[in-house]
């Protein structure tokens, strides 16, 4: 590399990961830090989206083809299952994708979602096994909340995913994805659903629900994010009892 080539790059500060200097016509040939970032991200992504299991892999073609709801199927770019581990302790149910979500096609992997993972981080659970899914399965376009239709339309795949994950234990983020598993009438003060253990019947067994504030209303209202600590440390307690049993 001769001076020029040096001074151009301290100039530029970059870390590039290959130079290549031909000596005929001194082009520089960089490779784009930033592409190989976003290189790296989309392998992540991949990875995290990889189904296992040969019943999940069933239900996850079959959403993939859904034509079910007209507004939701012509406007997603991917339809958005779930993510985590696949024998999970813990299943987070949240309402439906955004615009992130629906880019990647991973519930949670927006601003929200990065909320969820530091609560997640914070509380060691994820030295557990979780996984996080929605009551829909389609981005409802501009993040209006889901229409009835739309929710019973979903229902069957929720229902079925549920069964097969089998989780011990379930949170739900928000009125929504707690209104898919509890009958809870949309209008009550969602704060009277915290703090009990509500009950869903999953396999034939009553699995305990704990329902807490959905992230994108935490980041709204910053001064309540105790609360969900408080409704996550709750959680934590109750498998504690199942596990102990
Ligand atoms: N909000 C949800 O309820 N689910 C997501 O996946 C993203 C935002």
């Amino acid at each position: 590399m001769n001076k020029i080539e040096k001074y151009f790059l301290q100039q530029n500060q970059l870390k590039f990961s290959s130079i290549v200097c031909s000596s005929h016509n001194k082009k520089i040939i960089l490779k784009n830090p930033k592409k190989l970032e976003s290189k790296k991200e989309n392998k992540d992504i991949n990875k995290m989206k990889e189904i296992h299991n040969e019943e999940l892999k069933k239900i996850y073609s079959e959403i993939e083809k859904c034509m079910k709801c007209e507004a939701l199927c012509n406007s997603r770019l991917n339809v958005v299952f779930g993510r985590g581990d696949e024998e999970p302790d813990i299943v987070f149910v949240g309402e439906a994708p955004g615009a992130d979500e629906d880019k990647q096609g991973l519930p949670f992997v927006g601003r929200g979602g990065k909320l969820l993972d530091k609560w997640i981080e914070q509380l060691g659970i994820n030295n557990k096994k979780y996984y996080i899914m929605n009551a829909l399965k389609c981005r409802p376009p501009e993040n209006r909340d889901p229409l009835p239709e739309e929710k019973s339309n979903c229902r069957d795949y929720f229902v079925t995913q549920l069964k097969i994950l089998n989780p011990k234990i379930i949170c739900a983020l928000g009125r929504h994805g707690f209104g898919n598993l509890i009958d809870f009438d949309l209008k009550t003060p969602f704060g009277k659903a915290r703090n009990k253990v509500h009950y869903y019947n999953n396999n034939g067994k009553d699995v305990p629900v704990i329902a807490t504030y959905h992230p994108a209303y935490i980041l709204r209202n910053q001064k309540e994010e105790q609360k969900v600590i408080d409704d996550l440390n709750f959680m934590l307690s109750e498998l504690e009892k199942i596990n102990n049993v």
